[in-house]
This record gives structure tokens, C-alpha cells and sequence, in this order.
């Protein structure tokens, strides 16, 4: 059967007004890549597998998410929608607003936004204004416009998202029969722990799945579930979970408590080492899709965690080329030839 996304393929589950019309990039239906080279490295017989995200249609998990949230508001006729934005549901939310054909807002915060999601943003006609402040600053401000006007609001306070993220969770259990032993992803403004812990606890009521144990993981510059308070001036070089106050943060806290799992945090080097052992294996994610098993690996070298003879899958929640400058602009200046096999043989032989 093609695919058709993942409203068309989970409707019955998904708490969508029936008389929403349908707006879908075909979103999901991304793979399980198994990571053999990690997997050797979190214990024996461990299976590792990463439900790359970065192949939606947008390059992020938000399309997930916004399919559902944009349809829902294309059943009320809302004429315009808006979000705060670390980059990636600024982008998402461009595309699908410009599929329906209603204008799209999004706040960013200045000069902590990766080049690529920006990119996308203004590539799929969004009207984008940037705050000189946080993403937790643009968030409030955007949730205060929206109650004061007619704008639909699409970060993952909207329920709508959520309906749509639980998504990844049943396509991991109809991909491997079952929920896996262990599941970690990276935590920002905590909808998608919130809406993965709803999809497999549905999956499980529904098809008796199992449940997996939860680690999410914050970066340690930007880590107010672990610390238990806001964090006024959050930083990590993983922009996409810069974020000091997540709005569904009590909820994350649940689903780790509920599943046996926690919240961890890790530091940027830990994270871009985990982004460059992805890539050694042929997958290129950006710094934040690397926390998630950065985590994990954390928590198994510090014997916190033993994972012998399990399953992990991790979610890679955004591609490597939504951020593309912290790769290049880590790198070693690239040699310049002049147009000369002599010059190449010296280059690379020498
Ligand atoms: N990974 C990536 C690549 C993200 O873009 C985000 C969030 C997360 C993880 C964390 O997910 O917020 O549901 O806990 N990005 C949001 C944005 C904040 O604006 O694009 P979360």
C-alpha cells in the first residue's frame, strides 16, 4: 500500500476532528537504521537501532506533528498560524501552513537559529521576526499574542502536535513487532518525550507492545529537568534544545518516572563525539539528535545503566543538514590545488 502519512495511516488513534480536511507532505514512515558500531559500545548483544527523523519531509520529527496541528486549524478555517522557534517547527510550520495556503509567523531567537532552518523558514514563504532574547522568551510571547488574536498557535502546547508526534512511537512497534527495552531522545521543550510516552502507552493498551524504559536527555548548559528550576540563560552548542523553561517539563518528568526510565544531561563535547560516531556510520544528524544515545553511552561508562542482551532505539530527531556551519566551521581549512595531477599525487601520497 503507498504511503499516505500518518494521519491516513493511524486516523483511528489519532484524536483528529472528524471534518479536518487532511494537509500532509506524506511525513513518516522513516527508518530504523540499525547502528551496529555504537551498539558494541552500549554492551553485549545489545540491538541499537536510530528512527531517523531527519527524513521527513522538512528534515525534522515536527512534521509529525504538524500535519496534525495544521489540519486541525484547516478544519476551523484559521486564516494564520504562528510559533516560537529554535528552527526546526519554524520550518515545519512554514511547509504545511504553504500547503493549506494560510500565512505562517514565526519568533526566533537572534543568532541562535541553525542556518538551515531558517533557510527553510523563509524558503516556504513564512513571515519570520526575530526576538533579542530566548527561545523561552518567544514562546511566551507567542502564547500571549495567540490568546489575544486570531492566530493559531503550533508549538507543542497545541494537543494537536502531540496527537501527531505519538506517531514515531507506533511505527517503532509495528517496525520491530514490539516497544524496545530501552528508548532515548534528546529534551527541549518536552513535547516529544511527552508524545512518544502517549503513543507507546496507547500501542500497549491497543496491541499489548510492552513498554520501554525512557531517558531523555537535556544538554548540561541547558538542563532545568535535572537541575528542577529554570535555566535563565541556557546554552549549548545543540541550538535546538536551548531552551531554559519547557513548557511541558512536568509531563516529561512523568513519562521517565512512569517507564523506569530519567533525565539526564550531557555536555556539548559529549554530544558532538556521539554526532561524529553517527557519521562514521553513515548517518548525519545535527548536534541535538545526537544526545539522546549520547546519553545513554554516558549512563552505561558510568555504570548506571546496564544494557546487556537489550534493544535501544534512539530517536534522530533532525538532519545534519539543518546545521550544517558546525561541521564546516569545526573543520581544518581545506587544501586548495592548483588544477594539476602532479599537485593531487603530492597532496595525497607526500
Ligand atoms: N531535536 C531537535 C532537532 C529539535 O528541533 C527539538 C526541538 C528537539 C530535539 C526537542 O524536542 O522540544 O519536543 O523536547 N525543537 C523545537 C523547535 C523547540 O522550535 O524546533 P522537544
Amino acid at each position: 500500500m503507498p504511503w499516505n502519512g500518518v494521519i491516513a495511516q493511524y486516523r483511528e488513534l489519532i484524536d483528529l476532528p472528524p471534518n479536518a480536511p487532511v494537509v500532509t507532505l506524506l511525513e513518516g514512515n522513516t527508518p530504523l537504521i540499525p547502528l551496529p558500531g555504537v551498539a558494541g559500545l552500549l554492551g553485549k548483544g545489545v540491538t541499537l537501532h536510530a528512527k531517523f527523523e531527519g527524513l521527513n519531509p522538512t528534515g525534522s520529527f515536527k512534521d509529525r506533528g504538524m500535519t496534525v496541528a495544521i489540519s486541525e486549524a484547516a478544519g476551523r478555517k484559521v486564516q494564520s498560524v504562528i510559533c516560537a522557534s529554535t528552527g526546526n517547527t519554524a520550518a515545519s510550520a512554514a511547509a504545511y501552513a504553504a500547503r493549506l495556503g494560510i500565512k505562517c509567523i514565526v519568533l526566533i531567537p537572534q543568532g541562535k537559529v541553525a542556518m538551515g532552518k531558517l533557510a527553510g523558514a523563509l524558503a516556504y514563504g513564512a513571515r519570520v521576526l526575530q526576538v533579542d532574547g530566548s527561545f523561552d522568551d518567544a514562546l511566551t510571547m507567542v502564547v500571549q499574542l495567540s490568546q489575544r488574536h486570531s492566530i493559531a498557535l503550533v508549538n507543542s502546547l497545541n494537543p494537536f502536535r502531540l496527537e501527531g508526534q505519538k506517531t514515531g512511537a507506533f511505527e517503532i512497534c509495528d517496525a520491530m513487532g514490539k516497544a524496545p527495552d530501552w528508548f532515548c531522545l534528546p529534551v527541549g521543550n518536552a513535547g516529544n518525550i511527552t508524545s512518544y510516552w502517549m503513543g507507546f502507552r496507547q500501542y500497549h493498551q491497543l496491541k499489548k507492545t510492552g513498554l520501554p524504559h525512557i531517558l531523555g536527555v537535556q544538554a548540561e548548559g541547558s538542563a532545568p529537568l535535572v537541575l528542577g528550576h529554570p535555566v535563565e540563560n541556557p546554552e549549548t552548542v545543540a541550538t535546538a534544545i536551548r531552551i531554559g523553561k519547557p513548557a511541558r517539563g512536568e509531563q516529561a518528568l512523568d513519562a521517565a518516572q512512569e517507564s523506569g526510565g530519567k533525565i539526564i544531561a550531557v555536555s556539548d563535547p559529549t554530544i558532538l563525539d556521539m554526532q561524529a560516531m553517527l557519521a562514521a556510520e553513515g548517518l548525519w544528524v545535527e548536534p541535538a539528535s545526537a544526545a539522546g544515545i549520547a546519553g545513554l553511552l554516558h549512563e552505561v561508562r558510568n555504570n548506571r545503566i546496564v544494557l546487556d542482551g537489550q534493544s535501544v532505539v534512539t530517536v534522530c530527531t533532525g538532519h545534519g543538514l539543518k546545521d550544517s556551519d558546525i561541521i564546516t566551521k569545526r573543520a581544518p581549512a581545506i587544501p586548495l590545488l592548483p588544477p594539476e595531477l602532479a599537485a593531487l599525487e603530492k597532496a595525497l601520497l607526500a
